[in-house]
């Protein structure tokens, strides 16, 4: 099977007056996961069902392997698409489910009954051939209804919250047979989530999608630590955020001074440009920020430790800062017994790697 690649130019969509999606460009390359992330209304499912073809764009064009397919039909498109609730015929069993799209294609019998049994091996079922959709559980239906996508071998394949109705168990070991078939098949998968752990673990790249437009897009590495708006910074896991002004800017990174702090420090960039005199937010994530027990005016950023919550492999210390104004700092380490300090009210020094402060544009994004 040959994978595709996809291009997207100047894309967009309005009901009405209403914007579902701003002028959009994206290149998707040959075999890439690419995830669409984002909050309810982001316009993740706009996007993914002008590529299917199933809504018609305002303006921009969508190229499939170079060929404009803006205005083709969807069964032209050579895309499959599973969405969430993507019903499965309920009075035909699963192997006529599965088989039904290679019938629309005029497939013979003999090949489409070779290729369903192939798809139901792929997705660890061959054994619910003749059965109904209603003997199934959840899970192993939206497998069928992977398989009937996957059984024309579509070179893009869609996926709209696949795996949203399982629960988290399922939800797991599905997210890991969706990656094997993803390297089996080869196939460029464009997958919408707002569940931004999955989007973490899929995902070659996540495009972070906010009111209709794209926020930020790069891989998981690229968006959890070099965020380029306060928006994606707090979309991506729990972040600290301090403000602080600019006062030097140079190859390497930035010199800042934190608000109410005598003492300049140091932080990296995230791809934009800063100026000097600039007030900016310092993100550093909580596993990255130290707390140790505080000396006697030992200078620098102290609090007091408020909180202290085991969630499994992680320990959570929750700390006050001193400085007026400064918010609740949350701080992560790998549980385990005699550190890191844990007694309530008691005051704590607070740092970090001047690598893993990143400087974030005040008020940036939407
Ligand atoms: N047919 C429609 N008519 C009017 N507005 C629509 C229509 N379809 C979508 N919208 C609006 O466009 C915006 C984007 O919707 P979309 O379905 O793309 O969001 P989404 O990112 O998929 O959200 P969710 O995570 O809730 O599925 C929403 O505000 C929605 O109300
Ligand atoms: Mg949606």
């Amino acid at each position: 099977m040959v994978s595709s690649s996809l291009r997207i130019l100047e894309l967009s969509k309005r009901y009405g007056d209403f914007v579902a999606l701003a002028p959009t460009s994206l290149d998707v390359a040959k075999g890439e996961f690419l995830t669409l992330l984002g909050p309810s209304g982001s316009g993740k499912t706009t996007l993914l069902s002008l590529i299917a073809g199933l809504a018609h764009p305002d303006e921009g064009q969508i190229l499939v392997d170079d060929a404009d397919v803006t205005h083709s039909p969807a069964y032209d498109r050579d895309i499959g698409v599973v969405f969430q609730n993507y019903a499965l015929f309920p009075h035909m069993t699963v192997e006529d489910n599965i088989a039904f799209p290679l019938k629309m294609r005029k497939v013979s019998d003999a090949e489409a009954r070779r290729r369903t049994m192939e798809a139901l091996e792929t997705v660890r079922l061959p054994h619910v051939a003749k059965r109904f959709p209603r003997e199934l559980s959840g899970g192993q239906q939206q497998r069928i209804a992977l398989a009937r996508c996957i059984v024309y071998r579509p070179a893009i394949i869609l996926m709209d919250e696949p795996l949203g109705a399982l629960d988290k168990k399922l939800r797991d070991q599905m997210q890991l047979e969706i990656k094997r078939i993803h390297r089996e098949l080869r196939a460029t998968i464009i997958y919408v989530t707002h569940d931004q752990e999955e989007a973490m673990t899929m995902s070659d790249r996540i495009c972070l999608m906010n009111a209709g437009a794209i926020e930020q897009l790069g891989t998981p590495e690229d968006l959890y630590f070099r965020p380029r708006s306060m928006f994606v910074a707090d979309f991506l896991g729990e972040s600290n955020l301090l403000s602080a002004t600019v006062r030097d800017v140079d190859a390497e990174g930035l010199d800042i001074v934190l608000a109410d702090q005598a003492a300049p420090s140091r932080a990296v960039g995230n791809g934009s440009s800063f100026a000097a005199g600039e007030p900016i937010k310092i993100m550093v994530r909580p596993q990255n920020l130290h707390v140790v027990t505080a000396a006697a005016d030992s200078g620098g950023l102290t609090g007091r430790l408020v909180d202290v919550m085991i969630s499994g492999s992680l320990t959570r210390l929750y700390i006050a800062p001193e400085t007026s104004g400064m918010p609740q700092l949350v701080a992560a380490y790998p549980t385990r017994s005699g550190s890191p300090p844990h007694e309530i009210g008691q005051l704590v020094s607070l740092g970090w790697n001047p690598a893993d402060a990143v400087a974030i544009r005040d008020g940036g994004g939407h």
